[in-house]
Order: structure tokens, then sequence, then C-alpha cells
């Protein structure tokens, strides 16, 4: 009888650590990411793609980070508000799993990104984004290309219309000494 109960007692408290780990691992915030590293070109876009599981609803916070910057960028609960500050909230979309998208990049945002994602329990994760933006050569190779094609073009039409008008100056000249000629013809052939 006695070896029963303590085999209950174990079998109970077995059944309670699994039970209590359950919970915690139910009300552990897990942040799924499919990419923590992006390059970009100015004025592309870039998606921060995260997907948040937590009890509750969370509050996400976003935060750049670059050198001694750190710029809160801003806060929102899925449904509930969101608070993007002044300076990002023309380009910013947030989401409900959390996920952040950013537009019109700068050379200035290249840096760290941190998605903070608070319970109302207290406890928190975070996860880091690495974002590299690259100046766009190409667009400046292709102004530039561009500016000489339509010199260029202005360059030959100047050439064309300079050759055209030598061409009509001669024809007048031409033209008027083939009149005087035959002026004098005419002046010579009268008296018949
Ligand atoms: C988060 O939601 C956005 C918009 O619905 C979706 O495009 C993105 O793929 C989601 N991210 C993940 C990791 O599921
Ligand atoms: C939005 O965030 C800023 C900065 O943290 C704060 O000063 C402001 O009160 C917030 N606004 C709302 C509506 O939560």
């Amino acid at each position: 009888m006695w070896h029963f109960r303590l085999w209950d007692v174990q079998d109970v408290a077995v059944f309670l650590g699994i039970t209590l780990y359950m919970c915690h691992l139910a009300r552990a915030i897990s942040v799924h990411s499919p990419q923590r590293s992006f390059t970009r070109s100015v004025q592309e876009d870039v998606f921060f793609s995260v997907d948040i599981t937590c009890s509750g609803i969370p509050t996400i916070q976003w935060t750049f980070m670059s050198g001694a910057v750190s710029r809160f960028i801003g806060t929102w609960q899925p449904g509930l508000h969101t608070n993007i500050t002044d300076d990002y909230s023309s380009r910013v979309q947030a989401y409900d799993n959390g996920s952040m998208g950013l537009s019109d990049l700068r050379l200035q945002d290249a840096g760290y990104y941190v998605v903070t994602i608070l319970e109302a329990s207290g406890s928190s994760k975070d996860a880091g984004f690495v974002l590299k933006v690259n100046e766009v050569l190409y667009e400046d190779l292709q102004y530039l290309s561009v500016s000489a094609l339509v010199l260029a073009g202005l360059a030959g039409l100047l050439m064309l219309t300079m050759w055209l008008l030598d061409k009509l100056y001669r024809k007048i000249v031409a033209w008027r000494r083939r009149k005087r000629m035959r002026e004098n013809d005419a002046t010579e052939l009268q008296p018949r």
C-alpha cells in the first residue's frame, strides 16, 4: 500500500513537472526569421520578416543601432495600437507578426535593427538584423551615358545644320552667278 502511494507521488510529480514544462514552452516567446542579413541599394525597400509566437498580445518594438547611435523606430501591439516615430512614420510598415518594412532606403539606414518582443508577463526576447546599404553607381553611369548621348546628338544636329547651311549658301551663290550670267547673256542678245 505504502509502496503504491510512493509511486503515486512520483507520478504526480512527473506529471506536474511535464505540465509546468509545457506551460513554460507555451509561454516562452519565440521569434522566427528566415533571413537576418540584408544588402540593399539606396532608394530600395527592405522587409525584415519575423514571425513571433507568445501568449497574449505582445508589444513589438524596433530599434536601430549604428556605431554609437541608437534610435527608437516604433512600437506596436497587434490590433491595439501602432506608434512609429515621426522620423520613420512615412517609411515604416508595421505587421502583426512582428515584421517591419522599411522603404526608400538611405545610406544612413545601414546598421543593426533589433526587434524586442515584450509579453505582458514581463518576459522579453530580441532578434537582430544587419542591413547594408549600397550607393547606386549604375544610375550615375546611366545618367552620364544618357547625357553624353544627348550631347553627341546635339553636336551631330549642329554639324548637319551647318553642312546644310553651307550647301544652301553655295547653291545661292551658284544660282546668283547663273542669274547674273543669264542677265549678261540677255543684254548681249538684246541688240539682235
Ligand atoms: C509576416 O507577415 C507578412 C505579412 O503578412 C508576411 O509577408 C511574412 O512572410 C510573415 N513573416 C513570416 C516569417 O512568416
Ligand atoms: C509614441 O512613442 C513616443 C516615444 O516613445 C511617446 O512619447 C508617445 O507618447 C507615444 N504615443 C503613443 C500614442 O503611445
